[in-house]
């Protein structure tokens, strides 16, 4: 914590802010697995009368933790709401991954300001993986002090207790625990879909890839035991949910700390999953070092396990690979594609690249690209390397400028288009399962949903089709998504 702040703000037990350096220090301690969460009397009915609103960047992770807090707020009496003039509370729940990210959300706090001019009552927290950034929580000491609450990614739990503080306070109150990595299993949940959700396997991640982040904010990979999972995920067959989807952020690492389970891994898991009846089984994302070939035998068994494989490669250089800590060379990449290719009959496969990494060459840019080539994706992230405060490639010189990267991301996004269209029409004619999952997008008129692949199918039928599995047959396949027509006769197959 810098002078500068300091003396701003009273150090309570509720001022604690992020260190980088402590996230990094992580011990071989056990990871605790507690149960007692509950919220304090004097907090249970604190929100009756009152609404929440909570606005989420990032990834699904941040998705998820998103209804875990709206299911703590829900229990202390709060109602959503989505207008923030009508709010009392509005959370924050931030993405640290690149800086436009992060530029984003400072754009957005700076907005509230007003708001919370007009009504001072108004609670005001910053959370995320931003939050657990020394810079960040640095910034909105001394430049927002609109701000009412700011807390990390390992104090969810606590956010009664940080709220009451936060309602009492004069101060900003800050509590951020950077080396934490606790496992709590009894938080409540208000979930957003009623027909898809969302099941942690795992949390954090150990991979410390050069230049990310989130394995700073997030903390070490510690698993979820697996009992815990697949009661959740028996009881969410039981309310009649059409598809999960496993989520960690380096899911090929489930189990691997799991103390009293040996070499029970992310293969065995979906393999009690695929027993459960639930129609349709997703997990992301997938770390290609730690893909096993259990797994893979597993997938090949298909049933509720969905054919969609994420795959980040990240880069088609094995130098710049090994720079960026991967663990894997191009060669391993592509040898695992084409065991998953060949095991897992049309399966769809998409990826995550950066390019841009410091000092990657004109010829490791096309390695990047005769990678696409040959395993013509079905989609995927692209993204422009953005530099992150404490990670290892933020002291690396680079010698690219900023010019060259952005055409090297066209150039990159043109071959990821054409494959995305080349892949599509193969759809031409076929008939599908799509889960509805609402209106579309664009059109009111038009029902959306996903093939088991991942594929968006957009096309014509009653709202009473949303939360359904149905077939529909692609008559005109886009480059982005498929149109089709509902085939009412066979609805129902599954
Ligand atoms: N755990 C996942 C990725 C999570 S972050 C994995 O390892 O695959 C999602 C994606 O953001 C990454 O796959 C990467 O492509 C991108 N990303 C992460 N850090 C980045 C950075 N500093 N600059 C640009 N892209 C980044
Ligand atoms: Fe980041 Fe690498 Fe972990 Fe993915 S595996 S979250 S890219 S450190
Ligand atoms: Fe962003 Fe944190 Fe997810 S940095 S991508 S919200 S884990």
């Amino acid at each position: 914590m810098s002078e500068q702040t300091s003396s701003k703000v009273d150090f309570s037990k509720y001022f604690q802010p992020p260190s980088l350096k402590d996230a990094r220090r992580r011990r071989r301690q056990a990871v605790q697995i507690i149960n007692d969460f509950s919220i304090p009397e004097d907090m249970a009915a604190i929100g009756r009368g009152k609404q929440y609103l909570i606005e989420t960047y990032g990834c699904q992770m941040n998705e998820h933790d998103t209804e875990v807090m709206a299911g703590i707020l829900e229990k202390m009496g709060y109602h959503e709401t989505d207008d923030p003039k009508l709010a009392d509370v509005i959370l924050i729940n931030t993405c640290a991954i690149r800086e436009n990210a992060e530029n984003k959300v400072f754009g957005h706090i700076g907005t509230l300001k007003t708001l919370k001019l007009e009504k001072p009552g108004l609670i005001l927290g910053v959370c995320g993986c931003m939050a657990q950034e020394e810079v960040v929580v640095n910034k909105i000491l001394a430049k927002h002090p609109q701000v009412d609450l700011i807390f990390g990614t390992h104090n969810i739990h606590r956010l009664p207790q940080l709220l009451k503080e936060a309602l009492f306070s004069k101060e900003m109150v800050v509590e951020v625990w950077s080396k934490e990595g606790d496992i709590v299993e009894n938080l409540p949940q208000s979930r957003r879909g009623h027909f898809q959700a969302w099941v942690n396997i795992m949390y954090g991640c150990d991979k410390f890839c050069t230049y990310c982040i989130v394995p700073y904010t997030r903390g070490k990979e510690r698993s979820r035991h697996p009992q815990e999972i697949i009661q959740e995920v028996r009881e969410l067959a039981r309310q009649g949910y059409k598809e999960i989807t496993l989520l960690g952020q380096n899911v090929n690492a489930y189990g691997k700390d799991l103390p009293d389970l040996q070499n029970y891994g992310l293969g065995n898991l979906m393999d009690e999953i695929r027993r459960i009846g639930i129609p349709r089984v997703r997990f992301t994302t997938s770390h290609p070092k730690d893909f096993d070939d259990h797994l893979i035998e597993v997938l090949a068994k298909g049933g509720n396990l969905c054919e969609h494989i994420h795959l980040p490669v990240q880069s088609g250089s094995s130098d710049v690979l090994k720079i960026m800590g991967r663990g894997y060379t191009r060669e391993r990449y592509l040898e695992l594609f084409h065991k998953i290719k060949d095991a897992v009959p049309n399966a769809s496969f998409t990826t995550d690249i950066i390019v841009g990494f410091p000092n990657e060459t004109d010829e490791q840019f096309e390695e990047t690209l005769s990678l696409v080539r040959e395993c013509e994706f079905d989609g995927g992230f692209t993204f422009i390397y953005s530099p992150r405060a404490g990670t290892p490639a933020a002291r690396m010189k680079d010698n690219v400028p900023m010019e060259v990267k952005k055409v090297r991301l066209q150039r990159l996004n043109k071959l990821m288009d054409e494959f995305s269209a080349k892949s599509n029409a193969k759809y031409q004619d076929q008939t599908v399962e799509v889960l509805v999952e609402g209106e579309s997008r664009k059109n009111p008129e038009v029902l959306s949903g996903h093939t088991r692949t991942n594929k968006v199918v957009n096309f014509r039928g009653p709202k009473s089709l949303i939360g359904e599995l149905v077939n529909v047959k692609i008559t005109n396949a886009k480059m982005w998504s498929l149109n089709g027509e509902w085939q009412e006769e066979t609805q129902g197959v599954r």
